[in-house]
């Protein structure tokens, strides 16, 4: 290993599929793995996918969906956040990728590039019923779904899905979330008024297969849940919910000293030896995603002991105190976070004490940080 590495582990990406799987009775699963599968490495995720039967992936950026394609996926993908004038939406018509609708402009720009390729786009339009993001609101929608009716009657597109996302999917019996399901079937009926019958209906993301498994409808999109974390801690930890953190971020310890008592750590000298001890230097740091917060907050774990982080985390490194025992190794594996296997807390851990959620701790970890992948196996 080099002085970092994120270690993925795709047997647990495959189980944690298969625990959806379960939960998600009849409806098809999208694996969302926008944001480099949050952090995880999106061609290695993509596929590990696929191989557990992921009949969707789901991505923000039209620029992922085709990362995706040049990956060799061949299989139904969704791409639902872009601007004006985005270059890949031609290229996205062209490549058989669903793209999502939820303005006027948006629907020109498709019915556009679907003339200019010479095939219908595949759109799926998506309704604003209360998270008030992206998504057309219910009092726009009637004249987005007139000019989607006349261009499927103009052959230029195809309505596979009229969706949505809930703004509070991890909140059993969420007043708002059963408010958007009305908002939702309102939407679909005006969308079957006008002859569209949508193939799928999809609302629910991981949290609402606990939270709120009548939002399954046809199709779930699951992110956090298949990268192991909880969607949000009133369910219940990872291992509650049968789920395994898919990500172990480990560095290399990179040097071990010796100091006096009184001995300032980092910039800032924010924390001191109390007495004498020894450091060690975890070569991983901000620059890597490493949140700054985690000085003299948070600790990880060598050879099944955790030790504190001491003083600021800098760019490229930070302090542990090694304290009176045993003394590990230079190269040793430091653990910062993974599943607990060796003594180290999980991403969840890391977010509850950082006061932020998981899926911020994992798709920070930088492009710096190299990832390995591992799978039972193979
Ligand atoms: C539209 C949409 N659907 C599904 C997801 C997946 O959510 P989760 O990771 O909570 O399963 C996201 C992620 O933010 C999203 O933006």
């Amino acid at each position: 290993m080099r002085r970092a590495a994120a270690v993925i582990d795709l047997s647990a990406v495959r189980a944690n599929l298969r625990q959806i799987r379960a939960l998600a009775g009849n409806a098809a699963v999208m694996a969302v793995v926008k944001a480099d599968a949050y952090g995880h490495g999106m061609g290695p995720v993509a596929r590990a996918a696929r191989r557990e039967g992921a009949e969707w992936l789901g991505v923000a950026l039209p620029s992922e969906a085709l990362a995706l394609r040049a990956m060799g996926d061949e299989g139904r993908i969704l791409a639902w956040l872009w601007s004006p004038g985005d270059p890949d939406i031609a290229a996205c018509v062209r490549a058989g990728i669903d793209l999502s609708v939820s303005s006027g402009w948006a629907l020109e720009e498709v019915i556009e590039a679907s003339r200019r390729v010479g095939t219908r786009a595949h759109v799926q339009v998506k309704v604003d019923t209360g998270l008030s993001r992206n998504g057309v609101t219910l009092e726009q929608l009637p004249d987005l779904l007139d000019a989607v009716a006349q261009a499927m009657i103009d052959g230029d597109i195809d309505v596979e899905a009229v969706w949505s996302h809930l703004a509070d999917g991890d909140t059993p019996g969420s007043e708002s979330a059963l408010r958007q399901v009305e908002h939702y079937l309102a939407a679909l009926e005006l969308a079957e008024g006008r002859g569209i019958r949508p193939r799928l209906r999809h609302l629910s993301n991981s949290g609402g297969l606990w939270a709120h498994p009548d939002c399954r409808f046809d199709l779930v999109r699951t992110g956090i849940a298949m990268y192991g974390l909880t969607p949000a801690p009133i369910l219940g930890d990872s291992r509650d919910l049968g789920l395994t953190p898919a990500m172990s971020l480990v560095a290399r310890l990179a040097g071990i000293k010796g100091v006096v008592a009184g001995t300032g750590v980092s910039y800032g000298g924010t924390w001191s030896a109390p007495a004498e001890t020894a450091l060690g230097l975890v070569p991983i740091g901000y620059a890597d995603g490493l949140p700054r917060a985690a000085g003299n907050l948070l600790d990880v774990a060598v050879d099944g002991r955790r030790y504190p982080i001491v003083g600021r985390v800098a760019m490229d490194q930070f302090v542990i105190d090694l304290g009176a025992h045993e003394l590990p190794h230079v190269g040793d594996d430091v653990y910062v976070f993974g599943p607990g296997q060796h003594g180290e807390r999980t991403a969840d851990e890391w977010a509850a004490a950082l006061d932020t959620i998981g899926y911020e701790v994992v798709t920070r970890i930088g492009p710096r940080v190299h990832r390995e992948y591992v799978e039972e196996g193979s």
